[in-house]
Protein backbone atom coordinates (compact mmCIF):
# COMPACT_ATOMS: atom_id res chain seq x y z
CA UNK A 1 0.00 0.00 0.00
CA UNK A 2 1.77 3.08 -0.70
CA UNK A 3 2.06 6.19 1.64
CA UNK A 4 -0.65 8.50 0.14
CA UNK A 5 -3.43 5.55 0.81
CA UNK A 6 -2.55 5.00 4.40
CA UNK A 7 -2.83 8.91 5.05
CA UNK A 8 -6.25 8.79 3.16
CA UNK A 9 -7.20 6.03 6.07
CA UNK A 10 -6.11 7.97 8.98
CA UNK A 11 -7.52 10.68 7.43
CA UNK A 12 -10.69 9.00 7.26
CA UNK A 13 -10.73 7.00 10.47
CA UNK A 14 -10.33 10.55 12.33
CA UNK A 15 -14.14 11.38 11.45
CA UNK A 16 -14.98 8.38 13.81
CA UNK A 17 -13.14 10.42 16.85
CA UNK A 18 -15.12 11.49 19.80
CA UNK A 19 -13.65 14.64 21.25
CA UNK A 20 -16.30 16.61 22.14
CA UNK A 21 -13.58 18.29 25.08
CA UNK A 22 -10.72 18.85 23.01
CA UNK A 23 -12.62 18.99 19.47
CA UNK A 24 -9.34 17.94 18.35
CA UNK A 25 -9.81 15.01 16.22
CA UNK A 26 -6.99 12.26 15.40
CA UNK A 27 -6.91 9.16 12.89
CA UNK A 28 -4.05 6.46 13.07
CA UNK A 29 -3.17 3.75 10.58
CA UNK A 30 -0.86 1.43 11.41
CA UNK A 31 -0.01 -1.22 8.49
CA UNK A 32 1.14 -4.60 9.79
CA UNK A 33 4.21 -6.98 7.84
CA UNK A 34 1.06 -8.57 6.74
CA UNK A 35 -0.01 -5.74 4.64
CA UNK A 36 -3.59 -5.65 6.87
CA UNK A 37 -4.55 -1.89 8.06
CA UNK A 38 -5.89 -0.90 11.58
CA UNK A 39 -7.16 2.17 12.13
CA UNK A 40 -8.03 4.02 15.24
CA UNK A 41 -9.36 7.69 16.63
CA UNK A 42 -9.16 8.88 19.91
CA UNK A 43 -12.15 8.59 22.22
CA UNK A 44 -12.56 11.49 24.91
CA UNK A 45 -14.15 10.90 28.40
CA UNK A 46 -15.58 13.40 30.82
CA UNK A 47 -12.65 12.19 33.45
CA UNK A 48 -10.03 13.19 30.68
CA UNK A 49 -7.02 11.07 31.75
CA UNK A 50 -8.95 8.58 30.57
CA UNK A 51 -9.01 9.24 27.05
CA UNK A 52 -7.73 6.68 24.72
CA UNK A 53 -5.56 8.36 21.79
CA UNK A 54 -6.29 7.33 17.93
CA UNK A 55 -2.51 5.09 18.15
CA UNK A 56 -3.59 3.41 21.06
CA UNK A 57 -7.24 2.34 19.09
CA UNK A 58 -5.72 1.14 16.52
CA UNK A 59 -2.67 -1.06 18.16
CA UNK A 60 -5.62 -2.89 20.26
CA UNK A 61 -6.90 -3.74 17.40
CA UNK A 62 -4.07 -4.96 15.59
CA UNK A 63 -2.98 -6.98 19.02
CA UNK A 64 -6.69 -8.24 19.41
CA UNK A 65 -6.23 -9.72 15.80
CA UNK A 66 -3.32 -11.61 16.69
CA UNK A 67 -1.56 -9.34 13.99
CA UNK A 68 1.46 -7.94 16.65
CA UNK A 69 4.14 -7.62 13.93
CA UNK A 70 3.66 -4.09 12.71
CA UNK A 71 5.30 -2.21 9.96
CA UNK A 72 4.32 1.65 9.75
CA UNK A 73 2.00 3.96 11.41
CA UNK A 74 0.66 6.75 10.01
CA UNK A 75 -1.02 9.59 11.94
CA UNK A 76 -3.57 12.77 11.01
CA UNK A 77 -4.84 15.29 13.29
CA UNK A 78 -7.16 18.29 12.74
CA UNK A 79 -4.63 20.96 13.81
CA UNK A 80 -2.56 22.92 11.47
CA UNK A 81 0.92 21.34 12.31
CA UNK A 82 2.50 17.87 12.36
CA UNK A 83 1.44 15.51 14.64
CA UNK A 84 3.40 13.37 16.64
CA UNK A 85 2.24 10.35 19.14
CA UNK A 86 2.20 11.35 22.79
CA UNK A 87 5.00 9.73 24.93
CA UNK A 88 2.65 7.24 26.21
CA UNK A 89 2.00 6.07 22.67
CA UNK A 90 5.45 5.22 21.98
CA UNK A 91 5.98 3.27 24.79
CA UNK A 92 2.54 1.28 23.83
CA UNK A 93 3.43 1.17 19.90
CA UNK A 94 7.51 -0.21 21.24
CA UNK A 95 6.00 -2.79 23.18
CA UNK A 96 5.16 -4.59 20.19
CA UNK A 97 7.44 -2.95 17.20
CA UNK A 98 10.51 -0.87 18.26
CA UNK A 99 11.48 -0.66 14.65
CA UNK A 100 8.49 1.17 13.85
CA UNK A 101 8.52 3.40 10.99
CA UNK A 102 6.11 6.82 11.78
CA UNK A 103 4.40 9.02 8.91
CA UNK A 104 3.29 11.81 10.71
CA UNK A 105 1.24 14.69 8.62
CA UNK A 106 0.16 18.33 8.54
CA UNK A 107 -3.09 19.73 7.65
CA UNK A 108 -1.67 20.63 4.14
CA UNK A 109 -1.07 17.48 3.33
CA UNK A 110 2.66 17.51 4.32
CA UNK A 111 4.60 13.73 5.54
CA UNK A 112 7.32 13.36 7.80
CA UNK A 113 9.38 10.06 8.34
CA UNK A 114 10.42 8.99 11.33
CA UNK A 115 11.26 5.75 12.98
CA UNK A 116 9.85 5.01 16.51
CA UNK A 117 13.45 4.89 17.88
CA UNK A 118 14.30 8.30 17.27
CA UNK A 119 10.78 9.10 18.71
CA UNK A 120 11.44 7.16 21.66
CA UNK A 121 15.36 6.73 22.07
CA UNK A 122 15.16 5.11 25.33
CA UNK A 123 12.24 3.11 25.89
CA UNK A 124 11.55 1.27 29.19
CA UNK A 125 12.03 -2.46 28.96
CA UNK A 126 10.48 -4.59 31.48
CA UNK A 127 12.65 -8.33 31.75
CA UNK A 128 10.02 -11.01 33.13
CA UNK A 129 13.62 -13.39 33.72
CA UNK A 130 15.29 -10.32 36.00
CA UNK A 131 11.95 -10.15 38.03
CA UNK A 132 12.28 -11.02 41.64
CA UNK A 133 9.54 -11.56 44.28
N1 LIG B 1 -4.38 12.55 20.97
C1 LIG B 1 -4.23 11.41 20.23
O1 LIG B 1 -5.22 10.80 19.83
N2 LIG B 1 -2.97 10.98 19.98
C2 LIG B 1 -1.83 11.59 20.40
O2 LIG B 1 -0.75 11.07 20.23
C3 LIG B 1 -1.91 12.89 21.07
C4 LIG B 1 -3.27 13.31 21.51
C5 LIG B 1 -5.72 13.03 21.29
C6 LIG B 1 -6.11 12.87 22.72
C7 LIG B 1 -7.15 13.94 22.91
O3 LIG B 1 -8.43 13.40 22.59
C8 LIG B 1 -6.80 15.00 21.88
O4 LIG B 1 -5.83 14.41 21.03
C9 LIG B 1 -6.24 16.27 22.47
O5 LIG B 1 -5.21 16.00 23.33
Amino acid sequence: MDKSELIRLAREASKKAYCPYSNFSVGAALISRQGQVYTGANVENASYGLTICAERAAVVKAVNAGDMELDTLCLCGSGEEYIYPCGACLQVLAEFAPDLKVIVTDRRGNLREHQLIELLPFQFQFNVEEKTL
